[in-house]
């Protein structure tokens, strides 16, 4: 029976994953740390290995785990910058992972991230538990009228879109490789991205993370934000250099920073450190300015999202077992 370790797995994974799997022929391992090359030797005579977005597969952990008898990579997300992939690819390592398992999931927390962070509804839901029920610092703005920057106009970023332009906003977008089709359908206009920074009342970043897109909001980029203006980020913590939107906030150029991922979230975000003391400085920083929401990558966290990862993660499993192909746009390398 092909054995598959699923590793960084948490009971909301590990139900879906196990419905998704019976009948279908697998043993599944389910481990709660998270797969790197100080871990990798557990997957010794394992065929599959499954990962998800803080493991950290670089070339020494391919290499641990192709020696130990690994043939297929499943990662169970959408972005593999955490994957050697050209490593992957020497190893003769087969890696799939779920390209859409949800935009809604991802396109609706963005939208819930700007209603709550413009509205202070994070800070009104603590005050009237205290009976506090005062307005004072609350005052938000209309939706409507305003701009909204999409950068990645992909599968997330158009569900996005189309729900901002549901707020009567005009709607911009920023994508080397725009839709044209689309963004006429839906009223939204591509823009330099320089353009779009500096038009934006709300930017919201909804590409892949690769090395052109590392730090796209620096200390060069963060001052052509419209002054006093929003940066949502559901995609991934590097794509923003947190120092450089640190500096703004303190400056107040910045008007609210909302973020389901971070920069150095591997080994902070999932795991339970409220007895603990933060040791992350800029994470620290971040948690105390009243115009900045953290939520810990649960963009994806949705019934229909976390089902539809584990149907094709391991319909890809048992293909490959039986020596047939993934399904079609799921192989990565
Ligand atoms: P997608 O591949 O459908 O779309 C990405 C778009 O970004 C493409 O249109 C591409 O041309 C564009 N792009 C690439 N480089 C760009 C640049 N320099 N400037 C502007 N646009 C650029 O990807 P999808 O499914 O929309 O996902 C987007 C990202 O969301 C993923 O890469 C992943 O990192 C993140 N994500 C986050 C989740 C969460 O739970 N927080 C869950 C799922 C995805």
């Amino acid at each position: 029976m092909p054995v598959v370790a699923f590793f960084d797995t948490k009971p909301y994974d590990r139900q879906p994953m196990t419905a998704a799997g019976a009948d279908k022929g697998l043993s599944f391992r389910f481990h709660d740390f998270r797969l790197s090359a100080e871990t990798a030797a557990t997957a010794a005579a394992v065929p599959a290995v499954c990962g998800f977005v803080n493991d950290r597969l670089d070339r020494s952990c391919l290499e641990i785990l192709a020696a130990a008898g690994v043939r297929h990579v499943a990662m169970r997300c959408a972005g593999t910058n955490n994957v050697d992939l050209a490593a992957a690819a020497e190893l003769g390592l087969v890696v799939t992972r779920v390209p859409a398992y949800s935009p809604h999931a991802v396109a609706e927390h963005t939208v819930a991230l700007v209603l709550t962070l413009n509205r202070r509804i994070h800070r009104a839901f603590n005050r009237v538990r205290e009976q506090n029920f005062s307005l004072a610092g609350l005052v938000g703005f209309d939706l409507y009228g305003k701009t909204c920057g999409i950068v990645g106009t992909g599968r997330i970023g158009r569900v996005a879109a189309e729900i901002f332009r549901g707020f009567g906003m005009r709607v911009v977008a920023h994508d080397p490789v725009p839709a044209a089709g689309w963004a006429e359908a839906h009223g939204v206009d591509y823009l330099p991205f320089e353009d779009l920074l500096g038009t934006s009342d709300i930017v919201s970043l909804h590409l892949p993370l690769t090395p052109e897109t590392h730090h796209l909001l620096n200390a060069e980029t963060v001052p052509q934000l419209k002054p006093g203006g929003m940066v949502v980020n559901t995609s991934r913590g590097k794509l923003i250099d947190t120092t450089a939107v640190i500096e703004a906030l303190k400056a107040g150029r910045l008007g609210g920073l909302a973020i389901d991922v971070y920069e150095e979230e591997e080994g902070i975000f999932f795991e339970d450190l409220s007895d603990r003391v933060l040791q992350d400085d800029e994470l620290s920083r971040l948690l105390v300015f009243p115009n900045v929401l953290v939520t810990a990558h649960q963009a994806f966290l949705t019934r229909e999202a976390l089902a539809e990862i584990a149907r094709v993660t391991v319909e890809n499993v048992t293909r490959l077992a039986r020596g047939e192909p993934p399904l079609e746009g799921t192989l990565v390398a």
